[in-house]
């Protein structure tokens, strides 16, 4: 038998794997589909102070490998999440953990949101989305220093939770944006959002997507993930969650073996959402194959 179980933001997580933001709404859409009760956690699509539609179709498309999305951000908004989607959660996930993915344009957005719901029920963590692509300067926060640094300090003051940064790859070095927020109190970073992209219908000469530009995801950018994590990872000793590009346990590893102890998987949800399950297999037959007995062994194991 091997041990998948984490230790991590202060509670046992059951097994490394959780559903990224933002590819798994609110959880129920995948409820007949995937035991999400049997993942280590899952995370919310983003949830703003307001709701939104989001941007204009198409608001995804395939890419060689993986895919291409401005969905801007759309979302039920504070209100409707603390009074519709967080109970569902509260009774339909009690072993795996839920993180809410929480954006804004603002500091005060982001903490109006979570003073809105710091006394619910039904969630263990924030992840503040400080690194959205797909809307006009989302990505500021972290690639501001100065901003993601009074950020963190703000929602810090705002609760007791712990919070998780997600930050950007559009950094030279992930590593200083992963200190700030230890510095300032988080209690993890998530490594990484999309990369912003392009992709063009060259006959008819436009974007494919409605929104111009969107974020990359998917297989693509992994070895880009695994690499943020990596560096992240070498500079904190708050944990870093590993995600971009993971259909499979051998993905999963990249990222544990780099530093992560706990990981999400996004894009290929899209693509068959047996994909969690098969990667909790995966783990499993890896650990009995390598004599390791518990996985956390091998977070940051990388012989470099
Ligand atoms: C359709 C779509 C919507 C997303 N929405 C959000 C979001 O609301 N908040 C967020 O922090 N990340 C969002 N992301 C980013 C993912 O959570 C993840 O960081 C990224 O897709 C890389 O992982 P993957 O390659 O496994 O998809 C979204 C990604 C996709 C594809």
């Amino acid at each position: 038998m091997v041990d998948l179980g984490q230790t991590v933001l202060g509670v046992e997580f059951q097994n490394p794997i959780l559903l990224a933001s933002g590819c798994c709404g609110y959880g129920e859409e995948y409820a007949g589909l995937i035991a999400l009760d049997e993942l280590g956690g899952l995370v919310t699509k983003a949830v703003t102070r307001e709701p939104r539609i989001g941007n204009p179709p198409p608001r995804v498309s395939e890419t060689p490998a993986g895919m291409i999305n401005a969905i801007g951000l759309a979302n039920v908004g504070l209100e409707r999440f603390r009074r519709e989607k967080l109970p569902w959660l509260r009774e339909n996930l009690r072993r795996a953990y839920v993180l809410v993915n929480v954006a804004g344009w603002t500091v005060e957005d982001f903490v109006h949101v979570v003073r809105g719901l710091d006394d619910a029920e039904g969630f263990l963590a924030y992840e503040l989305d400080a690194s959205c692509p797909n809307v006009e300067r989302g990505a500021e926060f972290a690639t501001d220093e100065a901003l993601l640094g009074q950020l963190v300090r703000s929602v810090r003051a705002a609760t007791q939770r712990p919070i998780v940064v997600k930050l950007s790859p559009q950094v030279p070095d992930i590593g200083r944006f992963a200190e700030i927020c230890e510095t300032e109190g988080a209690d993890g970073v998530s490594t990484i959002n999309t990369f912003p992209g392009l992709l063009i219908d060259v006959e008819r000469r436009r974007p494919i997507i409605g929104n111009v530009t969107g974020g990359i995801s998917g297989p693509a950018i992994r070895p880009m993930g695994v690499y943020a994590t990596w560096c992240a990872a070498r500079r904190v000793r708050i944990p870093v969650i590993g995600i971009g590009g993971i259909s499979g346990a051998a993905d999963a590893l990249e990222y544990m073996l780099a530093g992560a102890p706990l990981v999400q998987i996004g894009t290929a949800l899209f693509v068959d959402p047996e994909v969690v399950c098969q990667t909790l297999e995966g783990l499993r037959a890896y650990g009995e194959r390598h004599g390791v007995h518990r996985l956390a062994d091998l977070v940051g194991a990388l012989e470099a």
